[in-house]
């Protein structure tokens, strides 16, 4: 009988790191996968069991006192998947404040009143610390926050609920880059979002809901809206989400998030942004136009999305995308060069979470 050396059992978590597990598995630390109700599907621990998910997105539906441990649980049956490589999966939620938690607790100030505060530094602080001690301790290690968008009318869609720190391009920079520098002290790190920018929707102008069009000159959008950004990136931001608004100035046609002139020139190229991009909800009606959710899947990673997230509340939806993102690595639609270089950015992005 021939026993494997200690060596041997340090290398293989190594093995697993590298770009060299079987498609599904590579193609599994890019989707983000959601279930319905507080009981995870069976289905969803055996789609983790074998590694075909990346992480989970959690909504309030699925929250109650017993989240930690149905967390730890996701995350001890992933450490018998061949994906796992000794990082965890990537456990993420909104918790923006003020109305915009998923988890119960805080913080309680939202983005609006941190900006309006009369210290704004320091309530931004305190919210992002806030932010990162709830999560922390329910074992969710990533946050689809902070909003980087800059409001310019009262009553506009990032502001009706208080989501904009303000209408002011350095408030709207010092307030979002304080807060998430504070939350990562707490090891949950944060997504920048809408990229480029929400903050010229109108009330009703909601990409979950429908088509979204910003007619605005690029030079307002990168003066304005946009440059946030430089501040987020240059300290470090772990994640951008990107919007599903489409913004004719640069790209006609497709949506921020399924467009490569938004997300590889500008976002990658100009911006130099170089951690993991990560999409708004897949099954949002503004992409009533592009197919079903795994085609929408191909688009957006062909754009250059690195996490797609299947946030539907449906084990399913994950899956077809991943089985449809396999089939296009092998038919050379997806090109395995970008595709291996956005799984290394997340398997680098796991390095730094906690399980
Ligand atoms: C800040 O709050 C004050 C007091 O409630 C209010 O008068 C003011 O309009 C607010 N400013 C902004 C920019 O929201
Ligand atoms: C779940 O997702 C699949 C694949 O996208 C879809 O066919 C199905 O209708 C969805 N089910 C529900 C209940 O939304």
């Amino acid at each position: 009988m021939k026993w494997i050396t200690l060596a041997q059992l340090t290398f293989l978590p190594a093995l697993a790191q590298c770009a060299t597990g079987s498609d599904e598995v590579q193609v599994g630390y890019h989707v983000i996968f959601s279930y319905p109700g507080l009981k995870p599907p069976s289905h969803l621990l055996e789609l983790i069991e074998q590694g075909k998910v990346g992480g989970i997105i959690l909504f309030g539906e699925n929250i109650d006192d017993n989240i930690a441990d149905v967390v730890q649980n996701f995350q001890d049956t992933y450490t018998k998947s061949p994906a796992y490589g000794g990082h965890p999966l990537l456990i993420m939620t909104d918790q923006e404040g003020g109305q915009v938690n998923r988890l119960p607790g805080g913080p309680e100030l939202s983005a609006k009143e941190i900006g309006n505060s009369s210290d704004p530094n320091g309530a931004a602080t305190q919210a992002g610390k806030k932010a990162g001690d709830i999560l922390s301790s329910a074992h969710v290690n990533s946050n689809l926050a902070p909003v980087l968008g800059v409001y310019r009318q009262a009553g506009h869609f990032l502001d009706q609920y208080g989501r904009s720190f303000g209408d002011n391009v350095d408030l709207v920079s010092k307030c979002a880059t304080t807060w998430f520098t504070a939350q990562k002290s707490t090891g949950v790190v944060a997504a920048a979002k809408h990229y480029p920018g929400l903050g010229l929707a109108g009330a009703e102008e909601n990409t979950d809901i429908r088509p979204v069009t910003i007619n605005a000159p690029l030079s307002t959008l990168r003066n304005v809206d946009e440059a946030p950004y430089h501040e987020a990136i240059s300290s470090g931001i772990d994640m951008v989400m990107a919007s599903w608004a489409v913004y004719p100035s640069m790209d006609p046609k497709n949506p921020a998030g399924l467009s490569s002139a938004w997300i590889q020139e500008e976002l990658r190229g100009r911006l130099q942004f170089k951690g993991v991009t990560v999409t708004d909800a897949i099954e949002a009606g503004a992409l009533e136009d592009f197919g079903n959710d795994e085609n929408r899947g191909l688009l957006a990673t062909q754009a250059g999305m690195d996490l797609i997230l299947a946030s539907g509340r449906n084990v399913t939806q994950g899956e077809v995308i991943v089985d449809k993102l396999v089939a296009s690595l092998d038919d050379g639609s997806v090109s395995r060069e970008s595709f291996d270089a956005a799984t290394d950015r997340i398997l680098d992005l796991r390095k730094k979470v906690q399980a």
